[in-house]
C-alpha cells in the first residue's frame, strides 16, 4: 500500500517500477564517516587529514569542517531508522580509520571497534545489509605526517586496518569495499589540492594512485582470510566521455583523458597493468612500481562499485598539463546546483562500456546522486522535484543497462542525509533527507518520499528484496523541462 503522502505527481505515465528490477536487487543509500559522524574527538578518535585540512583558512568554502557534521556518531539509531523506513535493504557506510588506530604501532581502539559493531548490529536489526567501505578519505594524520599515501608504509598500515576490521566484523559484514574513488584521493588530494591533504604535485599524485590501488590488492586477501563468504570490491569514480568536436585532436584528447580518468584504475585492476599510452604521456612522472605490485592489484574481486555523477566533454589543450586536455561545458544541458551535467543516459553507456571492456562479474552503482538548493516550504515539505527526477531517471538508466545485459545487481543513492560535502562544506545538499545543521533535525525530502513509495517502504508494505506490495510507477522524463541549466554552467570536476 502506498502511503497517501507518497502519492506521485499526477500525469506521470508509467515508465519505471520496482518490479523492473530483480527481486534480489540491492537497494541502499551511501554515506561516509567524515561526512556524517562528527564526534571528532570522542572515544579515542585521533586527528584525520580532513580535520587538519579544514583548519587551513580558505580551503572549505564555508569555513566549516566535519567536526560535528550530522552528529551521526550519536544519532545513528535514528538515521538507520530512516534508511529502513525508505524501504532500502542495504546501507553503505565507511569506517573512520582514526577511530581504530591512534598512532604507529598502537593496538586497535576498543571504543572505535565497539561503535562500528553497534552500528552493524543496528543495520542487521533493521534488515539492512551492511556494506562497509574501509577508506573514504579520512586518513589518520599521523600517517600523513610520515608521508601518507605517497609512502609504501601506508599500504601496509591499510592492510593491517583491513585485517583488524574484517576480523572484528566479518561474522556480520559480508560486503566489503576497500577504497572509495582512488582518482579523488590521488588527484584532488595531491594534484589540484582541493581535498586533504591539499598537495599539488603530479608525480606524488601518481605514486599515491599506485599505493592506493596496491592497498586494495593487499586488503582483499586479508578480508577473505577473515570473512567466510566475503564479497569484496572497490568503488571507482568513473565518467563517460565525449569529444568536444569531431576533430582528430579532440578525439585523441578524449582518449588521453580517458586514460587517466578511467583506464588508469580499471586496467590494472583487471590484470592489464597500467595503460601503455598513459605511461608514455606521464614519462618521468610515472609511479615507482615494484615486482609483484601489478599481480597484487589484479587480485580477483567479486564486484566493481561504480560511482557515477556526470559525463565529461573533452577538448584538446596542448598547454594544459598533465594530459593536455581540457574539460569544457557542454552547451544546453541540464545541470545540478553544483554545475554537474545531468545525464542519466551517461550511466547506461558507462555501465555498458565497463561491461564490454572489462567484464566484471557483477557491478553495483555504489553512488549516484545530485545536489540542489533545497528550501523548506511553508507546509514543512521539501519539494526537491529535480532530485526526485534525477533519482528516477538514474534508476531507469540502471534498468536499461541491465536490459542491455550488464550484470548490475544494486543501486546506492548518494546520500541518506545532507552532509559535509568536502571542500564545499555544508553548502551542497545531496541528501534524500534534509538536515538542519543547527538543530540536527532530519526531515525527509520529497525525493526520499518518492523512493519510499517506489520501494514500498515505511508502513511495512514491502521489505527487502520482494515484489510484494505496490510499486510506484513513474516516467522520469516527464519533468525534464523543470531542470534548467545553471546560470553559471561552468563544468567542474571537483567532488
Ligand atoms: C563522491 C564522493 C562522496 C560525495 C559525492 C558527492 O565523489 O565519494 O563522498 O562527496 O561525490
Amino acid at each position: 500500500m502506498i502511503h497517501p503522502e507518497n502519492a506521485l505527481p499526477q500525469g506521470a505515465p508509467a515508465g519505471l517500477a520496482r518490479t523492473d528490477f530483480a527481486p534480489d536487487f540491492v537497494w541502499g543509500c551511501s554515506t561516509s564517516s567524515y561526512q556524517i559522524e562528527g564526534a571528532a574527538a570522542e572515544d579515542g578518535r585521533v586527528e584525520s587529514i580532513w580535520d587538519r585540512f579544514c583548519a587551513r583558512p580558505g580551503v572549505i568554502r564555508d569555513g566549516s569542517s566535519g567536526a560535528l557534521a550530522c552528529d551521526h556518531y550519536h544519532r545513528w539509531p535514528q538515521d538507520l531508522d530512516l534508511a529502513r523506513d525508505l524501504g532500502t535493504n542495504a546501507y553503505r557506510f565507511s569506517v573512520a580509520w582514526p577511530r581504530i588506530f591512534s598512532g604507529p604501532g598502537a593496538k586497535p581502539n576498543p571504543k572505535g571497534l565497539a561503535f562500528y559493531s553497534r552500528l552493524v548490529d543496528g543495520m542487521l536489526e533493521r534488515g539492512l545489509q551492511p556494506w562497509l567501505t574501509l577508506y573514504h578519505w579520512d586518513l589518520p594524520q599521523y600517517l600523513q605526517d610520515r608521508g601518507g599515501w605517497n609512502e609504501r608504509a601506508t599500504v601496509h598500515a591499510f592492510a593491517e586496518f583491513a585485517d583488524v576490521m574484517s576480523a572484528h566484523l566479518g561474522d556480520r559484514v559480508k560486503h566489503w569495499i576497500t577504497q572509495n574513488e582512488p582518482w579523488c584521493t590521488a588527484i584532488h588530494g595531491h594534484l589540484d589540492g582541493v581535498h586533504a591533504p591539499g598537495m599539488t604535485d603530479f608525480k606524488t599524485a601518481l605514486q599515491v594512485s599506485h599505493h592506493v590501488l596496491l592497498s586494495h590488492g593487499l586488503a582483499v586477501p586479508a578480508i577473505r582470510a577473515n570473512v567466510p563468504g566475503a564479497q569484496v570490491g572497490i568503488a571507482l569514480s568513473l565518467h563517460p566521455l565525449r569529444p568536444a568536436s569531431d576533430s582528430a585532436a579532440d578525439r585523441a584528447a578524449t582518449v588521453r583523458h580517458d586514460g587517466l580518468r578511467n583506464r588508469w584504475f580499471l586496467d590494472p585492476l583487471y590484470g592489464r597493468g597500467y595503460p601503455a599510452d598513459v605511461l608514455r604521456q606521464l614519462g618521468a612522472d610515472a609511479p615507482a612500481v615494484q615486482a609483484g605490485d601489478l599481480e597484487a592489484i589484479a587480485v580477483p574481486t567479486d564486484f566493481l562499485g561504480v560511482n557515477y555523477y556526470f559525463p565529461e566533454t573533452v577538448a584538446d589543450a596542448p598547454a594544459s598539463l598533465p594530459m593536455q586536455t581540457r574539460v569544457v561545458a557542454a552547451p544546453g544541458v541540464p545541470r545540478t546546483a553544483f554545475g554537474w551535467e545531468v545525464a542519466p543516459d551517461g550511466l547506461t553507456s558507462l555501465l555498458k562500456r565497463i561491461d564490454a571492456d572489462y567484464a566484471p562479474s557483477t557491478m553495483f552503482v555504489t553512488e549516484s546522486g545530485s545536489t540542489y538548493d533545497d528550501v523548506i516550504g511553508p507546509d514543512g515539505t521539501i519539494a526537491d522535484t529535480e532530485r526526485r527526477d534525477y533519482l528516477a531517471a538514474h534508476l531507469a538508466a540502471t534498468r536499461d543497462a541491465v536490459a542491455a545485459g550488464c550484470p548490475v545487481k544494486g543501486y546506492f543513492a548518494w546520500s541518506l542525509l545532507d552532509n559535509f560535502e568536502w571542500a564545499e562544506g555544508y553548502l551542497r545538499r545531496f541528501g534524500l533527507t534534509y538536515v538542519d545543521f543547527d538543530t540536527q533535525e532530519r526531515r525527509l525530502k520529497d525525493s526520499g518520499k518518492w523512493l519510499r513509495a517506489f520501494l514500498g517502504g515505511a508502513d511495512g508494505s514491502q521489505r527487502t528484496g520482494t515484489h510484494a506490495g505496490a510499486s510506484a510507477a513513474y516516467a522520469p522524463d516527464a519533468h525534464q523541462d523543470r531542470i534548467k541549466p545553471a546560470a553559471n554552467s561552468q563544468q567542474t570536476s571537483i567532488t
